[in-house]
């Protein structure tokens, strides 16, 4: 295993260039599946996540693989249509595949997710929607087992706001018979980027990146497509907390700083001065120093819930006290246990915790949990005083691509060690 070795308390100055997004680039690869040719996607980050994908498609008989950060696939040659429980343990959005699977082949055997490190996180709406559409699924083994001779087209309303569920119903739909309204759905940029992937494919989607969604079912779509994928609003995000958090100043560029309205909104709020541009945006902490703000975690446009472990460290050098809500997943707090061992007064009460900021943190050994939560102990150890010592890293490989090498660039002291 590999743990990441940090000496704070260095302000980050310089530029620093995001990657492609991630959470857009998964439901695209299980996409690749409804074509029955080659399929080309650009600025994908190279990270495990796309390569655990990668290995789904490859058992499944599809063929691909990166160029540099293109990524290549074909899909002429399916012969399985079963993604295993060994692939959906590994990453949850393996259930991207069920959609494409049904629409394309008439069925589908796709593990059932268990519960992850933050709560139950059921796929109840993605059952729910693919028998909307007319699919027959029954649970065997732990596996749902899903077919149909052909999707129809449907009016699906959803509870709630849900990525996934939206993106697999939407991938359905697309080779449906007749009219899908999805409604309530999510308004991501990484569902609007789905949207036109689709599109380019010969879907014909209206309304990605809106709450209702309308497809209008096509006979096949069309191989031989690239497309460019959307830059990764939670990394943007991650680094300018970077360098608010030192007190450097940090220009991140290939940005898109209109998928980040409440991210900025709330950066500013909390005293930080931002310069936005087209493509990139730089931030530096403004004279009266970092203040703290109320968070609440929503569906797009309002605050992410995979931006909330960052601010919670950033409100802990902040000056007062800031309280966030998490509305998406009650329980996703793995990391304020390890944020007080670095020195942090959080404390919880439900799905709130309350910050109080003390503006200094130090050094201590943590121990990632999960994306974002490895993020959030790293802009932690990038601000104390001392050494962290972050074990468990392959979290971080999961999400962010080479994210020392990206720190180091802005004048971090950061390394990344092997450990037993
Ligand atoms: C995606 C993102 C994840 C992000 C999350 C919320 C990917 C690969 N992952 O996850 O990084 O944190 O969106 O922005 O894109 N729900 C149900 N039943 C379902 C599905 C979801 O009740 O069938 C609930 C969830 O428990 C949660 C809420 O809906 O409370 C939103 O979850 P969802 O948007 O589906 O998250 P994911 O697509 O899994």
């Amino acid at each position: 295993m590999e743990a990441i070795i940090i000496e704070g308390g260095r302000p980050l100055r310089g530029e620093v260039e995001v990657g492609g997004a991630k959470n857009a680039v998964l439901p695209m690869m299980a996409a690749s599946l409804l074509v029955p040719g080659p399929v080309e996607i650009h600025n994908v980050p190279r990270l495990r996540d796309v390569t655990t994908f990668l290995d789904l498609l490859r058992e499944m008989g599809a063929t691909g693989g990166y160029t540099n950060h293109s990524l290549h696939l074909d899909a002429s040659r399916v012969t399985s249509h079963e993604a295993p429980y060994d692939h959906v343990k590994k990453m949850r959005a393996s259930i991207y595949v069920l959609g494409p699977l049904l629409a394309r082949f008439g069925e589908a055997r796709v593990s059932l997710p268990g519960g992850c490190a933050w709560g139950p996180r059921p796929v109840n709406l993605h059952q729910d929607a693919m028998e909307g559409l007319g699919a027959k699924l029954t649970l065997e083994h732990g596996y749902i087992v899903g077919r149909a001779k052909h999707l129809k087209g449907n009016r699906i309303v959803f509870d709630v706001s849900s990525v996934g569920a939206t993106g697999n119903a939407m991938m359905a739909a697309v080779l449906a018979e007749g009219t899908t309204a999805l409604e309530n759905a999510a308004a991501e940029p990484e569902i609007e980027a789905l949207a036109d992937f689709l599109n380019r494919l010969g879907a014909r989607v209206k309304g990605g990146g809106t709450k209702t969604i309308t497809i209008e079912g096509v006979a096949e779509l069309q191989p031989g497509v690239t497309y460019e994928n959307i830059p990764d609003r939670i990394e943007a995000g991650t680094l300018l907390v970077a360098g608010a958090i030192t007190g450097g100043e940090v220009l991140v560029r290939r940005v898109r700083p209109d998928h980040m309205t409440m991210v900025l909104s709330r950066l500013e709020k909390m005293g930080c001065e931002l310069e936005v541009a087209e493509d990139t945006i730089r931030i530096r902490v403004g004279a009266g120093g970092l203040k703290g703000v109320d968070i609440v975690t929503e569906p797009y446009p309002g605050f992410p819930t995979d931006m909330q472990a960052q601010f919670m460290v950033l409100l802990c050098m902040a000056e007062g006290v800031g309280v966030i809500t998490e509305t998406i997943y009650p329980d996703r707090f793995t990391h304020v246990p390890e944020l007080r061992r670095l020195g942090a007064q959080i404390t919880l009460s439900g799905n709130a915790a309350t910050v109080t900021g003390t503006g200094a943190l130090q050094g201590a050994d943590v121990m990632s949990t999960d994306i974002r939560a490895s993020s959030a102990l790293i802009l932690g150890g990038l601000a104390a005083h001392g050494k962290t010592h972050v074990s468990r890293i392959y979290h971080i490989d999961r999400g962010y691509e080479r994210i020392e090498e990206k720190l180091r660039q802005l004048g971090a002291r950061i390394r990344r060690v092997a450990e037993d």
